[in-house]
């Protein structure tokens, strides 16, 4: 196997979908009405959809098989013990509350144990995860390691959180802490992982403290890949394993299995502590639905189990990694700056380095991701200070990075889409100079980035 040295997809392709073919002019009159803002975009008129890799991917022959086993009984229906099996078998923890995507997990985990003059510690806190925490009237903070935002710095588990740091927090304000979430793989951060010897050092200051460890899984099969083949004494154990470990480290987790399902939609939350999880039931049935569905069809519960089966297989985790890699590679290789090491689901162009001429306040990183919108098609996903500029006092600063996110669909493109990526990306690189920035023309209380309309400036 290692004679050969091109990666191949370790599956064959099985349905297809059209991509329409558009051309620069039809991009710039969508960009128009889209208000420079790619999330307002129908995606018809993208070539290449980067924008995430939640809910994208492509299901495997036997998760359409599973949801012909869909059972849709409102309560205790087959498809939920299935499920229930399923997540069980990776993350042992005693209470599972199926919810229909990780956001929910987060909005009910958090109503439950957070609220005003809290505070809640995570390596990095995603987008909904933060917002959930700041909804409540707590406060998110950020505790990654220094490697972890620096982009060119190369670090293995640039996603660690920094231990020092967390004790100093709880030692200052412990009694506001409710829970501590680590991040696997630390999204925000470049889709880092967190290695086991840090969640085992953060596990024994969650215990000196007294404090619940949640993990925040979404990504939990590339992050044990990672693990496998970066941290010392590892290489050997089967992935499963190293999963059930990080499980075994936490109290509970907050999940989105349509990352690390490998499903269109759905997810979870679990835990250990039976006062919390009858708590988290009562707000579920509340807005979700029943506690064994959880606003997802009984169909959707099969196909996230068989996903689940199928996420911890080392020659699809390897193509994986590999792949994702791949672009990165080429694009460093065309000098253009990326956080190194690449992250597992997705390659983070440093677009704040590449358009050094723009500053921060006229987000060079939406600058990057539009551009290559308009030249090629590619849809990509700013993550800077468009997405986390603005503080809930109403005032707005720099994100630590700003990053442009090529995150990759799940088993959905092939290296000759990736070629192409590559051929943009170079090509609008070469221009970055007369590239200009964007104001931001309107914008929502929260979570703006969705919804913003822009306006280039000059
Ligand atoms: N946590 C992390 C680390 C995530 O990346 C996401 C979603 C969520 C929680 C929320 O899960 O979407 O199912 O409600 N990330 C997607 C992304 C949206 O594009 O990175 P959800």
């Amino acid at each position: 196997m290692d004679r050969w040295q091109t990666i191949i997809e370790p599956f064959r392709i099985h349905a297809v979908e059209p991509i329409r073919l558009t051309t620069e002019a039809d991009r710039e009159r969508s960009l128009e009405a889209a208000g420079w803002n790619l999330f307002n975009l129908h995606a018809d008129d993208v070539l290449i959809d980067l924008l995430t890799d939640s809910g994208t991917g492509a299901m495997s022959r036997d998760q359409w098989a599973a949801i012909q086993h869909g059972d849709e009984s409102y309560a205790g229906s087959p498809s939920w013990y299935v499920f229930l099996e399923a997540v069980q078998d990776l993350f042992p923890f005693r209470h599972v509350i199926p919810t229909h995507q990780g956001r929910a997990a987060e909005r009910i985990l958090f109503s439950a144990l957070c609220g005003p003059g809290s505070c809640v510690p995570a390596n990095t806190h995603f987008d909904t995860t933060r917002a959930n925490v700041e909804y409540t009237g707590a406060e998110a903070v950020d505790l990654v390691i220094r490697e972890g935002t620096v982009p060119s710095m190369i670090h293995p588990f640039k996603g660690n959180v920094d231990v020092a740091a967390l004790e100093q927090l709880l030692e200052d304000r412990g009694d506001a802490v409710p829970l501590v979430v680590v991040t696997v793989t630390n999204n925000s951060g470049g889709g880092q992982p967190v290695s086991l010897a840090n969640l085992r050092d953060v596990r024994r200051v969650c215990d000196r403290f007294a404090k619940p460890l949640f993990l925040d899984a979404c990504r939990f099969a590339e992050n044990a890949w990672f693990i496998k083949t970066r941290e010392p004494g590892q290489a050997d154990r089967p992935v499963k394993e190293i999963v059930r470990e990080m499980a075994s480290l936490a109290d509970g987790m907050t999940m989105s299995a349509k990352k690390y399902g490998l499903a269109n939609i759905g997810g979870w939350l679990a835990l250990n502590d039976d006062a919390i999880a009858e708590q988290c039931r009562s707000l579920l049935i509340l807005t979700e639905g029943f506690v064994t569905y959880g606003g997802l069809a009984g169909r959707d519960l099969e196909a996230i189990a068989q996903g689940l089966r199928e996420v911890v297989d080392d020659d699809y985790l390897r193509y994986r990694i590999r792949s994702t890699a791949y672009l990165g590679e080429a694009l460093v290789a065309a000098g253009i700056p990326c956080v190194q090491p690449f992250g597992g689901h997705a390659v983070y162009l440093d677009a704040r380095s590449l358009l050094a001429h723009i500053p921060p306040l006229e987000y060079p990183g939406q600058s990057l991701a539009v551009e290559l919108y308009r030249a090629g098609g590619i849809r990509g996903c700013e993550i800077g200070t468009v997405m986390f500029g603005r503080h809930p006092d109403g005032s707005e600063a720099p994100a630590s990075m700003d990053l442009v996110r090529l995150a990759i669909p799940r088993r959905t493109y092939t290296q000759s889409h990736v070629d192409y990526v590559i051929e943009v990306a170079r090509d609008v690189a070469a221009r970055a100079p007369s590239l200009h920035g964007y104001r931001i023309v309107k914008e929502p209380a929260a979570l703006r980035h969705f919804s913003a309309r822009f306006e280039p400036v000059g």
